[in-house]
């Protein structure tokens, strides 16, 4: 991965990682919930159309993501138990409910797909803060996904449902494992580039879809 621009100061290197990462992302975060594909969701107008492209955009960028942490813990199976954290099924639930065929959807630019590699447990961590952060909005989003759509966890939104009741549990122990690295500032370093760049792939590959318009539903 290519340096970010923040970094952790000598300063502030023995503040836990998670406020670290919390810090440095959160521009990006807001940046994020203001997408044209994302700020819609928790409005009562949400266009179906676009909860559809978000959809198979996610598709194809949490497939990237799992790819690349899965051949991560494959070299490193102790590091971390991700299995039970997979999202790719939960979005391939949503676009079956919706008969969107996956194999129709627009891949990600090469500039995407060559952005990410995770070759350390920094790098992994930065990722997974990103990818498993983004389930505490979900249960936001999923409440009102339910409320203006009537969309549930079998009915559309199995994605933003996510682990449900147990999603702090999962963001608890994730948040546990993450402070494994506190205080050693090159990993520290890896984690906070780490998860910039994986908020500027979400930001990269939303606009790319923004661009590209509508999806084909079967
Ligand atoms: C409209 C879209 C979104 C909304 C409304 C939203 C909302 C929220 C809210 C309310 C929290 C705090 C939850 C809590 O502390 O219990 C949160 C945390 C977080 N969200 Fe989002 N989010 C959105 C999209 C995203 C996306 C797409 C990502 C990742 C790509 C993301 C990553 C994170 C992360 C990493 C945290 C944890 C911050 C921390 O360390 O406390 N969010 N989000």
């Amino acid at each position: 991965m290519s340096p970010s621009s923040t970094h952790p100061s000598d300063q502030n290197i023995d503040l836990n990682l998670r406020t670290l990462l919390r810090d440095a992302t959160h521009p990006h975060h807001v940046q994020l919930n203001r997408h044209l594909l994302l700020a819609g969701l928790i409005q009562p107008n949400y266009s179906l159309n676009h909860y559809h492209t978000l959809l198979g955009t996610y598709y194809q960028l949490y497939a990237l993501l799992e790819e690349r942490i899965n051949a991560f813990l494959k070299g490193h199976p102790e590091a971390f138990a991700y299995d039970e954290r997979c999202k790719l099924p939960w979005l391939i639930n949503d676009l079956a409910y919706f008969k969107i065929d996956p194999l129709t959807l627009p891949t990600l630019s090469p500039s995407a797909t060559d952005f990410l590699s995770i070759e350390t447990v920094g790098q992994l961590v930065g990722v997974l803060y990103v990818v498993e952060g983004s389930t505490l909005g979900g249960q936001m989003i999923s409440q009102l996904l339910t409320k203006n759509l009537g969309f549930t966890r079998d009915t559309g939104s199995c994605f933003f449902t996510g682990y449900g009741e147990n999603t702090m549990l999962f963001w608890q122990r994730f948040i546990a494992f993450s402070d494994t690295l506190t205080g050693d500032k090159q990993q520290c370093q890896a984690a906070v580039d780490a998860a910039c760049q994986t908020f500027q792939l979400f930001n990269q590959v939303l606009d790319d879809a923004a661009h590209q318009g509508r999806i084909t539903v079967a």
